[in-house]
């Protein structure tokens, strides 16, 4: 397995891949890999010839007041579960060598970033629309590999890539949840044993909301009071949002009927602690 800390180096490589005719699948992360990312890996191995993971803790995508410093790392760790998995070449950069001196261009939409998680966190997709760009012109791939526990950035992405020309194609890939629920992610790690309990309410909700829906409810804010509901029944929960929104261009709805490509996003983003946690659920229409 290849570790590259260049841009150049690295483009290099996947540039000899495609001209020796392989196929190259790219996983974007921040590191600190859970079995969520292993499960993106997996797939890419599945789809292409070779795949590349980028580790990096993007610092444009981070607000002033939120967990940049504090993010976990563990290089070493990411780089052995990478190398396990089967993963070709590990892009690690430094935040000098993805953001030279000088840099002011940055990637934004008109849509899709405003509701949800961007009313809380204004410049995060910015952040990560400019470093998706950078990582996909760097690692020029066929496939790139996003989980479907951040929507909205999914969603995004697809959005980016589309308007963009940007010839690769996106594929997302479902949740990966601990036995007992809770959705993988890297900042779980700063739950103590009471917040880890409390933070099941999460998937809870989103259980109770969807079984309304399964059983015929169509009116989307029957569905995010019933959410809204169980999130109230913890006491370490404070919700930021319960929205259901068109996953397609993530526009709130006040029927599940109006989803244009008939996938309803239930989305959720809720402090436990001081520790902000984010769940969903898509439910798809039945066409016809
Ligand atoms: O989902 C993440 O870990 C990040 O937002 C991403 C896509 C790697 C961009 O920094």
């Amino acid at each position: 397995m290849i570790i590259s800390e260049k841009k150049e180096e690295t483009r290099n490589q996947v540039k000899e891949w495609k001209r020796q005719g392989f196929r190259v699948g790219l996983v974007p992360t921040m590191g600190y890999l859970h079995e969520g990312h292993q499960s993106l890996m997996e797939a890419a191995k599945r789809e292409n010839d070779k795949v590349a993971v980028s580790v990096f803790v993007n610092p444009t995508q981070f607000g002033p007041n939120e967990d940049f410093a504090s993010y976990p790392r563990d290089f070493e760790k990411d780089a052995a579960l990478c190398e396990k998995t089967g993963v070709d070449l590990v892009f690690h950069p430094d935040a000098g060598e993805m953001y030279g001196e000088g840099f002011c261009t940055y990637v934004d939409m008109e849509g899709l970033t405003k509701e949800l998680c961007g009313k809380s966190r204004p410049i995060h997709f910015r952040g990560v629309q400019t470093v998706v760009s950078k990582l996909f012109h760097i690692i020029p791939a066929d496939k790139a590999y996003f989980g479907q526990k951040d929507a909205q950035q999914l969603a995004v992405i697809k959005r980016m890539a589309c308007d963009m020309d940007m010839d690769i194609e996106i594929v997302g890939c479902p949740i990966v949840r601990e036995a007992d629920g809770l959705a993988k992610s890297s900042r779980n790690t700063y739950l103590n044993a009471e917040e880890r309990q409390a933070a099941l309410v999460l998937s809870r909700s989103l259980a109770a909301g969807r079984k309304l829906a399964e059983a015929g409810e169509r009116d989307a804010s029957k569905v995010k009071k019933r959410i809204e509901e169980v999130l109230g029944e913890e006491e370490l929960a404070r919700t930021d949002y319960v929205e259901i929104v068109d996953f397609a261009d993530i526009t709130p709805i006040e029927n599940f009927a109006e989803a244009k490509k008939g996938e309803v996003l239930c989305a959720i983003a809720v402090y436990i602690g001081k520790t902000r946690l984010i769940d969903n659920f898509i439910f798809q229409l039945q066409k016809g």
